[in-house]
């Protein structure tokens, strides 16, 4: 499809198994998280948009007894997940995130979350994405993702030598793309972690689709 696409499933060929051994359960506990998954309107399906080894995020929603979808570009993460989590391996699909939510029906989804995974799709195909996940989310169907603060567009290294492919807009870039795409802004939430050795920040925004009948 696009040749830093494949740069990143390349990168991700080589770190699935070292993303996954730095990974801790932290995640699934940030306040958005919870009121993302425990939404009321977030009742039906949901989709994860780079699920990775699918810890600990699809773990925590397909223990929470929900219908769960998670995609991933890169065979790696999919075949870690379907083996740490062999009664859900059916639900880790292999998948690129903009040509699976172009392909999937309009209101579908009550809930879709990615963390950490749009930040290595180009900044050219962003706003077409976030239209298609508006499309495909249900009315009133929740949308958390997290988003970085700055702009920038390019390869870089990872874990010291690994290939990889970043890309994000600024924060105003992501409030005002997604209001002009119809989205609500419901809250967010910024975490601070270290993540390899280094303390990262990381903005979380949960967004909803207008309920059409209010
Ligand atoms: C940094 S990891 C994040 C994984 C997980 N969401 C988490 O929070 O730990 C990014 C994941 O996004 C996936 N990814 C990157 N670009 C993608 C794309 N265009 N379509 C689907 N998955 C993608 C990568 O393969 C990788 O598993």
């Amino acid at each position: 499809m696009d040749e830093e696409i494949d740069y990143v499933r390349k990168g991700y060929a080589i770190a699935a198994k070292i993303y996954r051994d730095q990974k801790d359960g932290t995640q699934a506990e940030i306040p958005l998280f919870k009121q993302w998954l425990n939404h009321p309107q977030n009742s039906s399906k949901i989709l994860e948009l780079g699920c990775a080894s699918g810890f600990p995020i699809g773990k925590e929603i397909l223990e929470s007894g929900k219908s769960y979808i998670g995609i991933d570009l890169s065979l790696e993460q999919i075949n870690l997940a379907r083996k740490e989590f062999p009664q859900w391996k059916n639900y880790f699909i292999l998948a690129e995130m903009l040509s699976f939510c172009k392909n999937q029906p309009s209101n579908n989804y009550s809930g879709i979350i990615s963390m950490f995974s749009i930040r290595h799709l180009p900044r050219i195909y962003h706003v077409e994405l976030f239209t298609n996940i508006y499309r495909i989310l249900t009315d009133g169907g929740v949308l958390l993702i997290d988003y970085t603060y700055y702009s920038d567009e390019g390869r870089d290294t990872w874990f010291e030598d690994m290939p990889m492919y970043w890309s994000s807009f600024s924060k105003d870039w992501m409030y005002l793309t997604l209001k002009e795409l119809g989205f609500t802004h419901i809250a967010e939430y910024e975490d601070i972690k270290m993540f390899n050795g280094k303390e990262e920040k990381t903005l979380f925004l949960l967004y909803q689709k207008i309920l059409t009948n209010q």
